[in-house]
């Protein structure tokens, strides 16, 4: 039995959100500032040192890895480490992408090892998703959805952030479409994660109770049984096999269970979303030498940091000043 990260709350961490790159294509209104300044490479870390973190936290009991951004594929030997990740014997092993690229990815990164995508979006119109979105292509990110689909991925998860004025009369129809390409739908209360003056976020704020309002008028919602094991709660329909997903740090806090961490693709390990709280692994791994008892031990003393609980304002107010693609969601 490998040994097992436990923090102060008895929280079991077996779960692992890597950050490959701060850059992306898009610069989604709630993500990102429109004129965002990123990394330069030497603050940014190399494949292998992503990989060696990696490989010891599946050494410390780590069961799942998600690979996020920004966008993952803009970093140009993401293959390669899916394929060295794909190696690890991981229960779970996913990303979360804006499928911009899914087209020409999809199937090279299903047959590199990776099981999971969970895909952005936002709206069904070209002309709002290229709002929200500012610089992204609707019909490229529909094709990726199908591409997606016809790789075989284990599972395909759409993620909407719903915004008042925005794009929350969509909600039917975003639910028509993922009954339709049977894939299942997250809707996310967005979370005030950097300064975005462009975006009032008090004022956008939809709440999960009013999307699930939104949804109730066209389809029963049953509550699944199942424990996702994840901040969303999901429901289903009595006439779909698709889950419906509710993710809601505003209205339903769902700290008591978290079992995950995030390294920031600085080599932050970041203990949770909403706190600053977070340990240097680059230090770490570019002393001399560098060892993996070393990282590994770092990386067990880091859990006493873990905070019980992330504490967003709902009036939009920022308190983390790192923007959403430092972070991967
Ligand atoms: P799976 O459960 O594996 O499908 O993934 P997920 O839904 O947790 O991950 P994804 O990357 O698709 O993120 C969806 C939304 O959940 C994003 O808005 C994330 O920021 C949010 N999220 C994921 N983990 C946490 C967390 O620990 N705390 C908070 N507050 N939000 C989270
Ligand atoms: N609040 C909530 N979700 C966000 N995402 C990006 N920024 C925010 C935010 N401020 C979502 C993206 C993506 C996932 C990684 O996080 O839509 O699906
Ligand atoms: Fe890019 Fe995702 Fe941020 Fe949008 S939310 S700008 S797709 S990293």
């Amino acid at each position: 039995m490998p040994q097992q990260l436990t923090d102060r709350f008895g929280r079991t961490v077996n779960y692992v959100r890597l950050s490959v790159t701060d850059r992306c294509d898009f610069r989604c209104v709630y993500c990102m500032a429109e004129d965002m300044t990123f990394l330069p490479r030497q603050q940014v870390l190399t494949l292998e040192e992503i990989a060696r973190i990696a490989r010891n936290f599946v050494s410390l009991g780590t069961e799942k890895i998600r690979l996020t951004g920004g966008e993952p594929m803009v970093r140009k030997d993401i293959l390669e480490l899916v394929r060295e990740i794909g190696t690890y014997g991981l229960r779970d092993f996913a990303m979360t992408t804006n499928g911009s690229q899914l087209t020409t990815m999809a199937e090279p990164l299903r047959k590199a090892g990776l099981h999971r995508l969970n895909i952005s979006l936002d709206s069904l119109d070209a002309d709002k998703f290229r709002s929200i979105t500012r610089t992204g292509k609707l019909s490229q990110v529909l094709d990726g959805i199908d591409a997606a689909r016809e790789a075989g991925f284990r599972g395909i998860k759409l993620n909407t952030v719903v915004m008042k004025g925005r794009n929350d009369e969509e909600i039917p129809e975003l639910i028509e479409f993922a009954r339709r390409k049977q894939v299942d739908i997250s809707f996310i209360e967005e979370m005030p994660l950097g300064n975005i003056s462009e975006h009032d976020r008090g004022l956008a704020l939809c709440t999960s109770d009013e999307v699930r309002t939104a949804i109730r008028d066209h389809h029963e919602l049953v509550p699944a049984t199942e424990d996702s094991g994840g901040p969303a709660r999901y429901y289903r329909m009595p006439d779909s096999p698709i889950r419906v997903g509710f993710i809601s740090p505003h209205s339903h806090n769902f700290c008591a269970t978290c079992n995950r961490v995030r390294v920031t693709v600085e080599g932050r390990l970041l203990l949770c979303l909403g706190n600053e709280h977070s340990v240097d692994l680059r230090r770490v791994l570019r002393a001399n030498p560098v060892t993996d008892d070393k990282l590994r031990q770092t990386i067990i003393n880091a859990m006493d940091l873990k905070p019980e609980r992330h504490d967003f304002s709902t009036n939009g107010d920022v308190q983390i000043l790192r923007f959403m693609n430092m972070t991967g969601g």
